[in-house]
């Protein structure tokens, strides 16, 4: 057919589609351009717009390299992160749900390290953190077994990636669950910290008079053949910015219990203050599958 009218459109690149051997192929793209057209149309898209939005997205890939994924802190940061997060989780998405985005700085390979040991691995000054996890199923049984990978930003806000005065792998380590679904680790008390903002990201934050930061918060990916991947984050109760996060990652259950430590800490070469952290996560029983790294 050939196009006379700007309503002619849509059908004309639905019917062009139609022909792909993927049903879901066909379900995603045909619901995509549906309500991308519909969206040109509501706003009304100039051409100098659409011209910065083609430039807006060549510069999110332009911005992504091995240490740093545009693309998922633009997702993270307009909500869809989320919103797949939460569409896919809680019975999908039924129920509420302790999972939460990924983020853009889990890197695979994190050092396997002895249930109680320490992911402090080069001098980090801030609070001591010992933080104890169990890991139950739907029914409340512990689960054993289970990979938990802990990730976090320095208490200067700063993953060791982003960081020269970090040791590589520095406050990431992975843990098994003992027989009654435990890990323990010790570590130092997370800040929080702003995302990136110099890629087009950090322009649409500006425009949007939008803050850049993200609440104070560990990362846990808890993985074992049999359930679904639990991908999630532990905030810091007292952050100032709970509320306003720059990536709406935080939900009720995610908000931790962390206690100031009182008297002696548990371990001998404590001398400051010091933090302890209790959290019982509970896996859905499903398709373990690992995300792939957004950073190397
Ligand atoms: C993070 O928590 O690591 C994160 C999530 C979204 C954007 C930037 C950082
Ligand atoms: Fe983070």
């Amino acid at each position: 057919m050939i196009i006379t009218r700007q309503e002619d459109v849509t059908d004309v690149v639905l019917a062009a589609m139609d022909r792909a051997p993927s049903e879901r192929l066909r379900t995603v793209m045909a619901s995509f351009v549906t309500h991308l057209h519909a969206f040109a149309r509501d706003v009304k898209l100039t051409e100098a717009e659409f011209e910065f939005a083609i430039d807006f997205l060549n510069r999110i890939g332009q911005a992504t390299n091995d240490s740093h994924n545009e693309g998922v802190l633009f997702s993270d940061a307009v909500g869809l992160s989320t919103l797949v997060c939460l569409l896919n989780n809680g019975q999908d998405g039924s129920t509420e749900t302790a999972a939460a985005l990924l983020g853009p700085f889990w890197r695979a390979n994190a050092p396997p390290t002895a249930n109680g040991g320490s992911i402090v691995r080069s001098p980090t000054p801030g609070p001591a953190l010992f933080f104890e996890g169990r890991i139950r199923d739907a029914q409340g049984a512990p689960v054993p077994g289970v990979r938990v990978d802990v990730w976090q930003a320095s208490p200067a806000g700063m993953y060791e990636n982003q960081d020269a005065g970090q040791a590589d792998m520095n406050l990431r380590g992975v843990f098994d669950t003992d027989a009654e679904g435990r890990f323990a680790l010790r570590s130092v008390k997370p800040a929080g910290y702003p995302v990136p903002t110099h890629g087009p990201t950090g322009d649409l934050l500006r425009a949007q008079l939008r803050h850049p930061y993200r609440p104070a918060h560990l990362h846990v990916l808890a993985y074992k053949p049999g359930f679904k991947t639990l991908i999630t984050q532990i905030f810091v109760d007292d952050d100032e910015h709970l509320e306003s996060d720059v990536v709406f990652g935080v939900t009720r259950a995610l908000i931790g219990d962390f206690r100031k430590g009182e008297g002696a800490a548990p371990a001998a070469d404590v001398s400051g203050e010091w933090y302890s952290l209790a959290y019982t996560f509970t896996m859905e029983r499903g398709e373990a599958v690992l995300p792939h790294p957004p950073i190397k």
